[in-house]
């Protein structure tokens, strides 16, 4: 059998990744994440929801697929199958490294031949037919750490004991070293993040809840439906048919306008009203002389055309067709309850939706008054005479302009409309009362105007529905059906409301993470930058005591150094060269003294490379980081031990001139060592040199190892 290379890539990985996704282990992401991809699986389904996009469902076995599902490249942490910004976090692999260091790598490295995991794991889902490259292997790795670890400890040790018989030798006290030494607990986060994974956990179990009861509530639904369309037709159509929420709403929110528009023109009166009183008239402000006439000229023929507008009895309006809708339609319907006759209640439907209709209408006429007593009142604001400081004047000018902004929504209009669905579902209700009712109620319709039933669907049901009949009967059970539906119903909306404030408590939470990670970041740098400063004191005071005592005076490379470390002095480094010992140099005097952090990372890792040429331990200890950025930064897992080095440097300044050049200068870097040495200096640019040394100066005292 032949198979293609890529069917068979395809078999493979499917096998690799059922093995994979088997276990609780997800290819390529950190512990910490696992509980993350686990809370977005839905258990009995098993589906799983893309990371940061949750309404993207995929199948729990499609991640690790090799096929990228979800736009944040979640479903692929072991796979290079999403194209990623390195940006993303998902552009990173985390290598279990049983046995030796976990650490992540770019997803770049990934599936491409070569074993960069000490474990492997970046190359796990390769066909097995492609040829592995494989550097080192985990046990091994440790094997060589702990080698590493134990010398440069011991070094370390040795070196330490050096620098304590210097304080001793210089009777100096250190002590106050170790009060800045406390700042070991972290845990203020570890709180937060339990708190986080505890949330996100109440949360997928009320959104799973809440799917559950959804469709619980859908089946009871259906249920009722079905039997209340054999046992009430006439309700089951009144609830199919007629849109009661709709026209709940609608009626709402047109009345609400309409009130809106009465009290609008109410108002605009109010203050013209109390103008005509206050304002006055001696004055002979002609601009508000002449809009007062104008304004009585108008209130009369208000008056005689009898417009007027009462929002409170537009408001009682309101408040009775909700009652209609929401209490006596249904118990019309539902339990037959009855006042008046039928005909009474058919014509009831119809005179409510003529009512709005007409109160919508009507406040074209106001808004036309409205906009010209506007008029009146926009004229006087711009043009009346502030000089005579009439007050009367001066309050309808500002009650004007709260008018304008209460009213705001409203008075841009020129009327309120019915709209149209509201039209549309009163004439549904019409027509199905028409037909209902006399049915419901067992109306013969015998009056004059006699519309017969004749096309009436439900005039089957009143030749055989009698109460006795099983047709209209025992309405009890649906009843209980019903209620059960409400009270489910509200408990969906209880537990929407619950999900709502604890998706607001994580993200608060979330922030408040943020924040206090900031913070306790600052925190440690401030203590350790008092740190810092006391062991800088310290060993300036030391240096103060060596004097002018040579800690190197050494020949290296056919030069001669000899280099002296008092502040005060101030110390000097001198060159001279062997064959001419008469052409002595001076480099520099020793202008400053700090521990430098960064460069003593740097420093440690060179010091690594040159002390451990052929080992592939320092590039496994690579953990690489992107940046807020997007860039892509290495640390190296090796916990603090470049802190076995205090990150000593000594410039110096204001050496000799040099020829045709600037005046020379070096940094002196000093290692922790047990003794003073010179191990290499350089020309890092013109007459500028860079001197690496060791010595017991160069020690933190306080070391410990933490990984
Ligand atoms: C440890 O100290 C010894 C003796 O001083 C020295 O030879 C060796 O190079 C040092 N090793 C390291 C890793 O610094
Ligand atoms: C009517 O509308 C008001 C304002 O929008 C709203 O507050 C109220 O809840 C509504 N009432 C009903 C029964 O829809
Ligand atoms: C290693 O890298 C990961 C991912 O970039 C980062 O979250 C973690 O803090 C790093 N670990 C160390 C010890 O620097």
């Amino acid at each position: 059998m032949k198979l293609s290379p890529t069917s068979s890539f395809l078999t493979i990985s499917l096998i690799l990744s059922v093995v994979i996704v088997k276990g609780t282990k997800i290819l390529g992401i950190s512990p910490n994440l696992e509980k993350l991809y686990e809370n977005n699986r839905v258990i009995s389904t098993n589906k799983w929801k893309c990371l940061n996009n949750p309404e993207i469902e995929i199948n729990w076995d499609q991640i690790n697929d090799n096929i990228c599902d979800c736009p944040d490249g979640s479903d692929e942490p072991g796979t290079f199958a999403c194209n990623l910004e390195s940006s993303s976090s998902s552009s990173l692999f985390y290598c279990e490294n049983d046995g030796f260091i976990p650490r992540f790598i770019s997803k770049s490295k990934v599936m491409d031949g070569v074993c960069d995991c000490c474990d492997c794991s970046d190359e796990a889902l390769l066909p097995s037919s492609i040829p592995l490259s494989k550097t080192s292997i985990c046990p091994d790795l440790k094997d060589e750490f702990d080698k590493l670890l134990s010398i440069e400890l011991e070094n370390y040790s040795n070196s330490k004991d050096k620098l304590l018989k210097l304080f001793k030798k210089y009777d100096m006290d250190f002590t106050s070293l170790d009060q800045t030494k406390d700042m070991g607990n972290q845990n203020g986060n570890e709180n937060g993040l339990l708190e986080k994974e505890k949330l996100i956990a109440e949360l997928n179990k009320l959104e799973a809840d809440s799917i559950r009861h959804n469709n619980l509530l859908s089946q009871e639904k259906e249920n009722y439906l079905n039997k209340l369309q054999l046992n009430n037709p006439i309700l089951y159509d009144f609830e199919q048919k007629i849109n009661s929420k709709l026209l709940i709403e609608l009626t709402n929110s047109t009345m609400i306008q309409i009130i809106q528009v009465s009290s609008a023109f109410n108002d605009i009166m109010k203050i013209l009203d109390e103008l005509t009183l206050s304002y006055s008239n001696s004055m002979n402000d002609r601009v508000v002389n002449n809009n007062v006439d104008k304004y009585f000229d108008l209130s009369r023929s208000i008056q005689m055309n009898k417009i007027n507008a009462n929002p409170e009895s537009d408001e009682d309006l309101r408040v009775q067709f909700l009652k209609y809708f929401e209490d006596e339609l249904p118990n019309l319907i539902e339990f037959k309850k009855i006042e008046n006759d039928v005909k009474y209640n058919v014509n009831k439907a119809a005179f409510v939706k003529g009512l709005i209709r007409g109160k919508a209408e009507y406040t074209e006429t106001l808004f036309n008054l409205i906009n010209q007593f506007s008029e009146i009142m926009i004229d006087i604001t711009e043009n009346y005479n502030v000089n005579f400081q009439d007050q009367g004047v001066k309050i309808a000018v500002d009650s004007f302009k709260n008018y304008l902004t209460k009213y705001e929504s409203t008075l841009g209009l020129k009327r309120i409309e019915m709209p149209k669905n509201l039209e549309d579902e009163f004439d549904k209700l019409i027509n199905f009362l028409e037909k209902a009712l006399p049915v419901l109620f067992h109306s013969n319709n015998d009056d004059d105007d006699d519309k017969n039933n004749e096309a009436n669907e439900y005039s089957h049901l009143l030749n055989n529905g009698d109460a006795n009949n099983g047709q209209i009967v025992d309405t009890s059970d649906l009843l209980s059906l019903k209620k059960q539906i409400k009270s489910h119903e509200k408990k969906i909306m209880k537990l929407q409301a619950n999900t709502l404030k604890k998706k607001e408590l994580l993200a608060k939470l979330e922030q408040r993470l943020i924040r206090s990670t900031m913070h306790e970041e600052k925190e440690k740098e401030k203590e350790m930058n008092a740190m810092d400063q006391t062991l800088l004191d310290i060993l300036n005071d030391l240096m103060i005591k060596i004097g002018s005592d040579k800690i190197i005076d050494t020949v290296l490379d056919n030069y001669k150094y000899e280099v002296t470390i008092n502040p005060k002095l101030p110390g000097s480094i001198f060159q001279s060269e062997m064959k001419n010992d008469k052409n002595v140099v001076k480099i520099g005097e020793l202008q400053s003294v700090k521990l430098d952090k960064k460069l003593n990372l740097q420093k440690y890792i060179e010091h690594l490379k040159i002390v451990y040429p052929e080992s592939s331990l320092i590039s496994h200890l690579m953990n690489e980081t992107t940046t807020k950025k997007g860039d892509l930064e290495i640390d190296y897992l090796f916990g603090n031990l470049p802190d076995i080095n205090n990150g000593l440097v000594l410039e110096y300044g204001n050496g000799q001139q040099c020829w045709n050049g600037p005046k020379r200068s070096a940094s002196l870097f000093i290692k922790c060592g047990t003794e003073f040495e010179l191990h290499n200096v350089y020309e890092a640019t013109k007459c500028r040199y860079v001197f690496d040394a060791s010595g017991p100066i160069g020690c933190y005292p306080n070391f410990e190892y933490s990984p």
